[in-house]
């Protein structure tokens, strides 16, 4: 079958938009009317007047999409889309360590469940955790969850301190950086670029550090170099048609990940197939209790304010 035109057809039957993010496969990409990072996805998914949201990309993605328009269908291609570090922070654990430091702002970011959010102050992505953390009082003290990696980088950019909470992605702590010493050995006109997600000892071999849009944003300003790219593979499909003359290098992963590229397993479940059926038979939906979803509004509301 001809899952493109099948979903592009049914897409205009039925009004619905097709949100991805860059990690997804790149046919998947190809058939979306938007494809972007974590907060071009919830910006998108704030304006948008389309009747149904199908959301190519993670549960906690489709999650942020349903708080944002509760009265809309929300469909992600298969359930089973998690993310590692949104499994980090279970909300019961969260909770009591947000109600040991009750005078603490609470900053999440965005890749965590519902339940978190509704526990948070404001949310950010990696697109805009500094202006985020710039917006508050210098001397209010924050608690950042769920990524210790990118809690770790903001610190060393803004100086600031703040409590962390011990969660990481999977994907991002997988490459190796004996590998990537020895490629950039190989490759010595090679620069290295990281997503903030990544263990510190990466980041510091990097000359970019942002997230998924920032990243292609910076190689746009290079187009004829060669790049090392420290983050999920999916990102060369439109970073290459982006910059057709630069030369792209996946950074290497440890001997004991399942894929040498680094590729998260979560983005990939979603399949050509699965966005197809899910269109055409409105299923999965996403669902969010009433109570949760008002709470977690809130600090999601504040985040797309101070990125405008
Ligand atoms: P961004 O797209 O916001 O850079 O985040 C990357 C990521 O890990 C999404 O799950
Ligand atoms: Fe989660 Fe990491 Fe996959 Fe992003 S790449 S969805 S943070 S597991």
């Amino acid at each position: 079958m001809d899952f493109k035109e099948k979903i592009k057809q049914l897409k205009k039957e039925k009004k619905a938009v097709v949100l991805a993010h860059y990690y997804q496969v790149p046919e998947i990409q190809e058939v979306a009317d938007y494809v972007g990072d974590s907060l071009g996805l919830s910006q998108k998914a704030a304006e948008t007047d389309a009747a149904i949201i199908v959301f190519a990309g993670v549960h906690f993605m489709a999650e942020t999409a349903k708080i944002l328009n509760p009265s809309k269908t929300v469909l992600l291609p298969d359930l089973e889309a998690g993310c590692s570090l949104a499994e980090s922070c279970p909300p019961e654990a969260f909770g009591k360590f947000v109600d040991t430091h009750p005078d603490h702002t609470v900053v999440t970011y965005v890749n965590c469940s519902a339940e978190i959010k509704a526990l948070t102050d404001i949310v950010c992505t990696s697109s805009n955790a500094l202006k985020i953390i710039a917006s508050l009082p210098e001397d209010r003290p924050i608690i950042f969850a769920p990524d210790r990696n990118l809690g770790r980088y903001i610190m060393k950019k803004t100086g600031r301190t703040m409590l962390l909470w011990d969660g990481s992605c999977v994907v991002h702590e997988a490459f190796s950086i004996d590998k990537l010493i020895a490629l950039c050995k190989e490759y010595p006109g090679h620069k290295v670029i990281a997503h903030p997600e990544s263990e510190e000892h990466i980041l510091k071999t990097a000359t970019y550090v942002g997230s998924t849009s920032g990243m292609i944003e910076y190689v746009k300003t290079h187009p004829t170099d060669k790049f090392i790219v420290a983050t999920e593979a999916g990102i060369l499909h439109k970073m290459q048609e982006a910059v057709p003359m630069a030369e792209l290098i996946p950074a290497p992963a440890k001997e004991d990940n399942t894929c040498a590229c680094s590729e998260c397993a979560y983005m990939k479940v979603n399949t050509m197939k699965k966005l197809y059926e899910c269109l055409l038979n409105e299923s999965p939906q996403i669902e969010v209790a009433k109570d949760i979803r008002e709470k977690a509004l809130i600090p999601i509301e504040r985040m797309l304010e101070l990125s405008k």
